[in-house]
């Protein structure tokens, strides 16, 4: 199952990974389960298995179920968060490190990629420009990009692949694109041939100490010496992160364009939300894809059926060769509010350690991850340990931390309000509504036949009020991001550890 509905453009997953996946069993004593298939946990699989440590990776869907595969896949160490805000948030050398961490990321995917067919691995330059015309924020990257040790120069007006009235742009050298399908098979199957092993389980909850332990969806559970927890969120009970980051739905449109009419680079503009582009290849050389993705907000909050149609016209207006837009999709991406994810020890359980908050850097953030954590599995100190550990305190993000956090409270008012429907018949098919019964909120979806599927509307994180994505048919969480099926309740996304409840509805027939 994966996390949402939309299909990405990316070939999905070989089937035959299937295979690769024992169901029910191993259980027992391990020496490290990495909990999490994505790019995250498998890098540090197979960064621990060269290691000579024994890994056994679990996944309750398979590998790349997550958000890895709905990925626009830009590589890039000129961060989404940007140097100067990154510089004052964590200071000169912060910023100097985060740059360096996340090349040497690039560098490590390049490595792998390198010895493996279809990971379409690339450099390019990236391009960061005004989204509209105030050069004051470009000016002001430049400099402290520069500082933080990245190669970055002016690009005049007309001269870096967008017409002229789009202005100036920041030139970064040596990002790079890659085609995430491949790439993680490629990963996968290293961790195979490096002797890791495969669970196809839901872990419920992990508990730190000498040895934690994993207690498994099926009432089952497993012991190891080391637990990585990467499934992109914390699930299991730790107070380092939910309070920290913030979960954003982000939003993707393809097209098509005549090879050559735009430079073969990454984009990105400086709005909030903001924009950006990458291209990559077709079966047909005169044609090439364009991504162009962006127009975020808050999971749960502002469903937005209409940000792809904002995102063709953004294209439209910036890139007017464009055409034949034919695939869209959206994904989850977790905002830390200092900018740097979180990874490292797990201060609430020792014997863990944390991959998490790829704020839209996620595939550098996971693969840099998988390198500072196993350093400290097996004992060593990494200079970025400080920068990333989960423990830190995001003082210097005090506006935003509060903002974040009075906004997820603010949630908890959907409890008071009236609902959003009075009766089930008012809901159409394939659509849902939250309705009230007694104390109770209920979250209701009728599937396209006529069936009716109740849930308590109770997130089971921490009890807020969950709400219809139109987009995606989901129920989504609007104070952390936890994300369920519509007729099921199964867990999307975290950080939720358990199901929404079924609900018996039975004055609606
Ligand atoms: C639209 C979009 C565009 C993006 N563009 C970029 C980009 O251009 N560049 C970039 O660097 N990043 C980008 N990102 C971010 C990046 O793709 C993600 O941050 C990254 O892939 C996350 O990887 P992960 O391994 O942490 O998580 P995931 O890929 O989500 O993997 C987590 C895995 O854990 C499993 N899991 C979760 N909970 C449990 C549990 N309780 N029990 C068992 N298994 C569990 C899931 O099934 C899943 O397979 C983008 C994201 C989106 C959505
Ligand atoms: S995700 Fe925290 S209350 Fe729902």
């Amino acid at each position: 199952m994966s996390t949402a509905r939309t299909i990405p453009v990316w070939p999905p997953i070989d089937d035959s990974t299937r295979e690769w996946f024992d169901v029910g069993a191993p259980h027992g004593d391990q020496d490290v389960v990495v909990v999490g298939a994505g790019i995250a946990g498998l890098s540090t699989a197979l960064c621990l298995l060269r290691e000579g440590r024994d890994v056994l990776v679990v996944d309750k869907a398979g590998i790349g179920a997550g958000e890895t595969m709905r990925t626009s896949a830009h590589l890039a160490s000129a961060l989404d968060d940007r140097f100067a805000l990154l510089a004052r948030m964590h200071g000169d050398d912060g910023a100097r490190l985060a740059a360096a961490s996340h090349a040497a990321a690039i560098d490590w995917i390049e490595d792998l990629a390198a010895g493996a067919a279809d990971c379409g691995f690339r450099r390019l330059p990236g391009y960061l420009f005004p989204h509209d015309g105030d050069t004051a924020c470009i000016e002001r990257e430049l400099q402290a990009a520069a500082d933080a040790g990245l190669e970055v120069a002016w690009a005049e007006a007309g001269t870096w692949g967008f017409p002229a009235s789009a202005g100036p742009a920041l030139r970064f050298a040596a990002q790079a694109r890659i085609e995430i399908g491949g790439y993680l098979l490629a990963l996968a199957r290293e961790v195979r041939d490096a002797g890791g092993r495969f669970l196809r389980a839901g872990v419920a909850e992990i508990k730190g100490g000498a040895k934690p332990r994993l207690d498994l969806v099926d009432g089952t559970t497993l012991q190891a010496r080391t637990v990585v927890a990467a499934g992109n969120v914390p699930f299991h009970e730790t107070g380092a992160t939910y309070m920290k980051q913030a979960p954003y739905r982000t939003y993707v449109v393809a097209g098509t364009i005549a090879t050559g009419a735009l430079p073969d680079a990454l984009f990105w503009d400086d709005g909030d939300p903001y924009h950006y582009v990458r291209l990559r290849e077709t079966t047909d050389p005169a044609r090439m894809q364009v991504l162009v993705g962006g127009e975020d907000h808050k999971t749960g909050q502002d469903d937005d059926p209409e940000a792809y149609v904002r995102l063709q016209a953004w294209t439209r207006e910036h890139l007017p060769m464009v055409g034949d837009f034919r695939e869209a999709w959206s994904g989850q991406v977790i905002e830390p509010v200092d900018g740097l994810g979180y990874i490292g020890a797990d201060p609430d359980n020792e014997n863990v350690w944390l991959v998490t908050g790829d704020s839209g850097n996620g595939l550098t953030h996971g693969t840099l991850g998988a390198l500072l954590v196993t350093d400290l599995v097996q004992g060593r100190d990494n200079p970025w340990r400080e920068l990333y550990d989960p423990a830190r305190k995001p003082l210097r993000a005090g506006g935003q931390w509060l903002r974040e956090n009075a906004n997820a409270a603010l949630q908890f008012r959907e409890w008071i309000k009236p609902a959003e429907v009075k009766d089930a018949a008012e809901i159409a098919p394939g659509t849902g509504a939250v309705l009230r019964r007694g104390m109770h909120r209920v979250a209701v979806y009728r599937a396209g036949d006529g069936t009716l599927h109740a849930h308590n509307a109770r997130c089971p994180h921490l009890g807020c009020v969950v709400r219809w994505s139109r987009e995606e048919k989901s129920w989504d969480c609007p104070c952390h991001g936890s994300r369920f099926e519509a007729r099921t309740g199964a867990i999307l996304n975290g950080p939720t550890s358990e199901p929404l409840a079924p609900f018996e509805l039975r004055d609606d027939g």
